[in-house]
């Protein structure tokens, strides 16, 4: 297939890790025969430093152009602390999810064998927990009507039937095609919004007679999720509570550098790593690329390139098995790689395997 990509860098350490997901692709691709063109267009605090706008119309038309985007990460320090900022580089990555319909959110939460010492719970909970968050990405607090007032401000959490609907189908998909067991989890015994996901839940799961459909408060969620992960096969949220409960999945890998994750919708889908700019470590070349290059074998799987999404995932298995890490998961007295020669390492294994 003939690949178009449109290549968002943005903050902190994103330009780094986005150059490894690049070269993997096109390793990849050479390998596949597949031809690839890249645009890059700019994005995030970058992007406000540039021209004033987080999400500049040149940049969606290049999302437009392409049939994926390699997004990496937006955030910059000199935002955070200042809650007068009327331009954030955070809109940017909102713009784009709503401009381009990405109400789908994949996170898989996986586990790697020789990384289970590094998770914060012990390896007898996490060994084996392999689930997928499905998280609502458009709608919800994040983008409903909003009041910033000096000595009053809301947020509101609304949800219509047809967002509620096409999302619990997309979850449904992806059960089907795993271990058929989908948790709904919402706040149905206090939010409105929560009884109409749960509503609607009840009236789709009849359509899906193979998946066992269960329902869960997402506090309780969030405490079963370190008690028993591997009681999850796929889950499904909205907006708000699939970003809080994502950033809880992560850790239970060993890093948040490892989680891939795909946005998608109704127009081009985005690949991106679930972590963010991390910008102290910028232009330090210590960012673990691995979720950056996951997510490019997430974009091939997307496509149905199921040999090219296995090759990388060989790959990223291989550089683990070989003590080719970055500092914050390598083992002891391990060899030190940074960022850039992680990716060149695994770029060369793609290129010598098939
Ligand atoms: C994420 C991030 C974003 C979010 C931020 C950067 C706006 O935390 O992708 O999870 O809250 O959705
Ligand atoms: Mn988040």
């Amino acid at each position: 297939m003939d690949f178009k990509i449109a290549v968002l860098p943005g903050d902190g350490i994103g330009p780094e890790i986005s150059v490894c997901g690049v070269e993997v692709m096109t390793a990849v691709c050479e390998k596949y025969g597949h031809k690839v063109e890249y645009r890059h267009a700019i994005c995030g605090a970058d992007a406000i430093d540039k021209v004033g706008n987080p999400f500049p119309e040149e940049t969606y038309q290049t999302c437009l152009w392409a049939d994926a985007v390699l997004f990496s990460a937006v955030g910059d320090p000199k935002f955070d602390n200042n809650p007068n900022a009327k331009i954030r580089p955070e809109q940017g990555l909102l713009a784009m999810r709503k401009q381009l319909g990405l109400y789908a959110n994949i996170r898989p939460v996986e586990t790697f064998d020789c990384l289970l010492h590094h998770s914060p719970l012990r390896r007898e909970i996490v060994e084996g927990a392999d689930f997928v968050c499905i998280r609502e990405l458009t709608g919800g607090m994040y983008f409903g009507e909003k009041l910033e007032g000096n000595d009053r401000a809301y947020d509101t959490n609304a949800y219509t039937r047809e967002e509620v609907e096409r999302i619990l189908h997309t979850a449904y998909g992806y059960a089907r095609r795993r271990r058929k067991h989908l948790t709904v989890v919402d706040k149905a015994n206090v939010l409105a919004s929560s009884r109409l996901w749960r509503k609607v839940a009840q009236e789709i799961a009849p359509a899906y007679p193979d998946v066992e459909t269960d329902y869960m408060y997402v506090d309780n969620a969030a405490m079963r999720m370190i008690q028993d992960p591997r009681f999850f096969d796929v889950m499904v949220t909205e907006n708000t509570f699939g970003d809080i409960l994502t950033d809880e999945g992560s850790v239970i890998s060993g890093s948040m550098g490892l989680l891939p994750s795909a946005s998608t919708g109704e127009k081009t889908p985005v690949f991106e790593p679930i972590h963010g700019s991390w910008p102290q470590a910028k232009g330090k070349n210590i960012a673990n690329p691995l979720a950056q290059i996951l997510s490019v074998a997430m974009l091939f799987e997307y496509f149905d390139l199921l040999d090219e999404g296995r090759l990388i995932r060989e790959a990223v298995n291989a550089s683990l098995d070989a003590n080719v890490r970055t500092p914050e998961i390598q083992i002891p007295d391990g060899p030190a790689y940074g960022t850039k020669e992680v990716g060149e390492w695994i770029t060369d294994y793609i290129r010598r395997h098939a």
